[in-house]
């Protein structure tokens, strides 16, 4: 079975004898090696600083509070997500406002978006949808109109550009994510990234309790709370491993989507997501639409292609009941929706097999 997502780990020569070194160094907690792989994850993927964090959840946790988001505000955001996205608004008791998703992309419709600002709203999260840029250049607009602060949430998206710069330099703050099966991972870990420098040091003191780090600790004094969101040495060794293939790796996604985006228009009844001419895909997964999702899955699970929808709009839980509105694009969205595997793992014979099972369909 070619697998929807699959573990990238460094080839073993390039991670375990730095592994082994860093767990008998003594020094395994936050160190060195964060402070190395947030320098070198800035450079490799172009971004103004980089802040080791524990998880993605944690980086935009720390997105939002430094947004200045308070209880009550509103956040207009994606239902069309994984559900850290959103319960990370609720953690600050701030209220998710969901605006509607393009029904041919996945992401935010800025219309919509526009359509909800008020009075309380206080920031947008966009998120890049299995890896397709959101229309930034739309949201910078309307959050700069408005006074309100743009965080991306680039957990789907690494290495993926827009208008020739790296994802995640657009918004005000932006998020990275490195669980278990993105495109690249520190086991769990994240990235935080922000345009005001200005910000950086609160960053890192509400990654670590409210401490700042360097004083000693009989000294320091916490002004504000923050959280035990900080990278470990260990998680910060795997990245550094991962940095070193990271680029072709990416690759070969963007090699198979492109390939993808090329044959499927050409079958009749698929069509595919659609992307503004600046923006360059990262392709975590492929999303191919059609008018029977299920019969795509079925096709091609019958060629051992594991291909599915992955996520349930965020809308849909319990906890966001009182949330809800109409979003028709997202209902069209993910009526039509299935994601094919399109990473690393899947090799030229593997896509030809996914294209011509879609060919028979
Ligand atoms: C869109 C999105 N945002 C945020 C996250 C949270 O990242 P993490 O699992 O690293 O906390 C994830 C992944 O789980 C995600 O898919």
């Amino acid at each position: 079975m070619i697998p929807l997502v699959k573990v990238a780990m460094p080839p073993r020569e390039s991670l375990l004898s730095a592994l082994e070194e860093v767990l008998y160094s003594g020094f395994i907690g936050e160190g060195e090696h964060v402070y190395h792989f947030e320098k070198c994850f800035a450079e490799t993927f172009g971004l103004p600083i980089a802040l080791g964090v524990s998880s993605g959840t944690a980086a935009l946790h720390l997105a939002i509070l430094l947004a200045d988001v308070k209880p009550g505000d509103e956040v207009i955001t994606t239902s069309m997500t994984a559900e850290p996205t959103n319960v990370v608004i609720l953690q600050c008791g701030a209220v998710p406002v969901f605006a509607d998703v393009e029904p041919d992309t996945g992401n935010l419709d800025p219309a919509s978006v526009e359509s909800l600002i008020g009075p309380r709203t206080r920031a947008i999260v966009v998120v890049h949808y299995a890896g397709f840029p959101a229309p930034l250049a739309a949201l910078r607009t309307l959050a700069d109109r408005h006074d309100i602060v743009l965080i991306e949430d680039a957990a789907h998206s690494l290495g993926a550009t827009y208008g020739g710069q790296g994802i995640g330099t657009v918004g005000d703050f932006a998020i990275f994510s490195f669980q278990a099966i993105k495109h690249m991972t520190t086991i769990d870990g994240g990235m935080l990234t922000m345009r005001d420098l200005g910000k950086v040091e609160l960053a890192r003191r509400l990654r670590w309790f409210g401490l700042a780090k360097g004083v000693p600790r009989t000294e320091v004094d916490i002004t504000r709370y923050g959280f035990k969101y900080n990278m470990h040495n260990v998680a910060a060794v795997i990245g550094l491993a991962q940095l070193k293939w990271i680029r072709s790796l990416i690759d070969r996604h963007i090699a198979n989507g492109r390939f993808f985006d090329e044959c499927i228009p050409k079958i009749a009844g698929l069509s595919i997501t659609r992307f503004e001419p600046t923006a360059a895909p990262s392709y975590w997964l492929y999303s191919v639409l059609s008018d029977d999702s299920e019969g795509v899955e079925r096709r091609l699970a019958a060629v051992d292609v594991a291909a599915s929808k992955l996520h349930r709009p965020n809308h849909l839980h319990s906890v966001f009941a009182a949330m809800r509105r109409p979003l028709p694009g997202l209902d069209t969205f993910y009526r039509r929706l299935t994601h094919l595997p399109c990473g690393w793992w899947v090799t030229d014979a593997d896509r030809e097999r996914i294209i011509d099972a879609l060919s028979k369909g």
